[in-house]
């Protein structure tokens, strides 16, 4: 069994639900990709925080579709996690019992509007390049998944450059403000491939499984290098003055990541980490009549087909 599992992911074949996988293999995917879900359905609320608030009523609508979609990846993804044997219910139970990790960067508050446009950009920007290769996941569900979750997120970035843009040809004020979105949010998304590749023990084996395509390193560089041309574009500056084209590399290189405040905030110390899971757990329960309505409904209709079935 092993050696047929081996020679699939060696084929370049998805392996599926109802084959033989090794246990490791399957309790990693569990783990990566309901992490994947979390961070979607907590990836909610930094912009939703701006729904009520987004600056006109075209604004407004794409914002409303933009979080809707980061909901509607969450689901998939905890489908995904279920063709793995595990049930959602203990996925969410772990996640508002504060045991499940989430993508860190959605820790950090939107004071602005330019916040928005800052996280479609840069932080949708780099789920993009993580995601991509994922496609290719030897995992099939998870693969199939990224598909259009990717398409989704392409257009997830191009709103927020887009928002970006028209603040950074605005006035003065609305530059500044668009400036200063940039510079918050660069550097965490930056962290947002994880640390060096040095400091990843699972990263080779995860390679190894064709789960992961790229270390942290390749991704995290092949994002700054997208993201100097398109700042040109915005007329804005990336807040590292250490950014420099490297001929020899044929890449930008760039300077020190802060990684103590990433472990912060990975260890709960970020600025919205106890908001967060709050408002995820009230906003479980206020959804708690809508869950018990579903199950009351599926009950009857059950006993309907079997009485149909019966006469
Ligand atoms: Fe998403
Ligand atoms: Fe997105």
């Amino acid at each position: 069994m092993q050696a047929r599992f081996d020679a699939t992911v060696a084929a370049e074949q998805r392996i599926e639900p109802r084959d033989w996988m090794p246990e490791a293999y399957r309790k990693t995917l569990v783990r990566q990709i309901s992490q994947h879900a979390h961070s979607e359905i907590i990836g909610m609320q930094p912009e939703g925080n701006w729904i009520t608030r987004a600056p006109s009523l075209k604004r407004k609508s794409i914002l409303m579709a933009k979080v809707q979609d980061e909901a509607g990846h969450g689901l998939y993804l905890y489908s995904a996690a279920e063709t793995l044997g595990v049930d959602r219910q203990d996925l969410t139970e772990q996640l508002l019992a504060g045991k499940a990790k989430y993508s860190s960067i959605f820790n950090y508050p939107t004071p602005t509007w330019a916040d928005i446009g800052a996280i479609g950009w840069l932080v949708d920007g780099a789920a993009i390049c993580n995601q991509v290769p994922l496609c290719r996941a030897s995992y099939g569900p998870y693969a199939r998944a990224m598909v259009r979750v990717c398409k989704e997120e392409s257009f997830h970035q191009r709103q927020g450059f887009e928002i970006l843009y028209e603040l950074a040809h605005g006035t003065e004020a609305q530059k500044k403000m668009a400036q200063e979105a940039v510079d918050r949010w660069y550097w965490p998304s930056l962290m947002m491939f994880g640390p060096p590749d040095a400091d990843s023990p699972n990263s080779a084996q995860s390679m190894q499984w064709k789960i992961k395509r790229f270390s942290n390193d390749e991704l995290r560089q092949r994002f700054v290098d997208m993201c100097v041309p398109q700042v040109e574009v915005l007329g804005l500056t990336l807040p590292d003055p250490e950014l420099s084209w490297n001929p020899d590399r044929g890449h930008y290189d760039f300077g020190e990541i802060d990684w103590t405040e990433f472990h912060q905030v990975l260890k709960g110390n970020g600025p919205c980490n106890a908001q967060r899971i709050a408002h995820r757990r009230k906003a479980h329960q206020d959804g708690d009549w809508v869950r018990e309505a579903a199950v009351a409904h599926a009950a009857k209709k059950a006993a309907r087909t079997k009485q149909a079935v019966a006469a």
